[in-house]
């Protein structure tokens, strides 16, 4: 099965659905119509009993930089039913094994996705961050509970409050990252670990997942109501007009007021 939505390519071979992110042009950055497939190639991926496993990927010298900022400045996300939200929710509650290949910067929900992959592989040439606070956002999606509990709270600080990139060594350090190989061959890896998932037997596959996530599952799907509300309202404050505006007019935001 192929699939051809311009910015989202999806391809299943072998039990592997490959979702690759293709906007390159802007930086592999996520729009609304982008949310909208990536969440239909999951709902098919859950539905589809020959699809075993899911791989992620970008390109090999740029993940995602994230939520398009016009996006959010011209059509924020209205409500906790928007695409953004389908995609997410079907991400951090899917059943079958997710696992990612990320080269070059992953900003944003580029990081805060990996969180809740099972296996991620990274270029070593990553470069992960969560600047949700230099854009006068709050974390999402459950990076509030998920970051501290994977690099404890200092070093979430580090990440959520100064929003400071971090490569792929260090997040390897934290275990966000399973292994570092050259950016060339970080898609080849997530496919060979994929077709070795593919072979195993899915049932067993799922119950294991399901059993490892149970202790936080309904946590995360609380956190995540909760940081959707607070960033909801926030897109729409001071702060965050101001960060949108000033990097679509490439200029340095000024919060000194804010
Ligand atoms: N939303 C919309 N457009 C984006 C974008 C985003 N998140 N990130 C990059 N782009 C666009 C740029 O505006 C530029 O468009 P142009 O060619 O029409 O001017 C194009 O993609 C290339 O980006 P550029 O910044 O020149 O590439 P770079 O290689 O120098 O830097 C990044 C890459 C990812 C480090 C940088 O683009 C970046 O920091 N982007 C914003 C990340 C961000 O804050 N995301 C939101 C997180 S919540």
């Amino acid at each position: 099965m192929s699939d051809t939505h311009k910015d989202i390519l999806c391809h299943s071979e072998n039990g592997v659905m490959t979702i690759t992110l293709n906007r390159l042009e802007k930086k592999n950055s996520l729009t609304s119509a982008m949310y909208a497939a990536l969440a239909a190639a999951l709902e098919q991926a859950q539905a589809d009993a020959t699809v075993r496993v899911v791989v992620f990927q970008g390109h090999e010298t740029i993940f995602s930089a994230g939520n398009d900022i016009g996006d959010f400045l011209n059509a924020p996300p209205a409500t906790q039913d928007s695409p953004v939200f389908a995609f997410m929710r079907g991400l951090s509650s899917f059943p079958k094994p997710v696992v990612a290949a990320v080269c070059g910067p992953a900003v944003g929900i580029g990081t805060t996705l990996l969180l809740h992959c099972d296996l991620v592989y990274a270029g070593d040439n990553a470069a992960f961050s969560m600047p949700f606070v230099n854009l006068g956002l709050c974390p999402e999606f459950g990076s509030s509970l998920l970051v501290p509990r994977l690099m404890g709270y200092p070093r979430a600080a580090e990440a959520l409050l100064l929003g400071e990139p971090f490569m792929a060594e260090a997040a390897m350090e934290v275990g966000l990252v399973n292994r570092i190989v050259p950016p060339t061959e970080a898609n080849a890896l997530a496919q060979q670990q994929a077709r070795k998932l593919a072979l195993k037997p899915l049932s067993a596959l799922i119950e294991t997942k399901r059993l490892m996530k149970k202790g936080q599952a309904a946590m995360v799907t609380e956190r995540i109501a909760e940081e959707g509300a607070s960033f909801g309202r926030m897109l729409r404050e001071p702060a965050a007009k101001e960060a949108f505006g000033a990097f679509m007019e490439k200029r340095k935001p000024d919060f000194s007021r804010l």
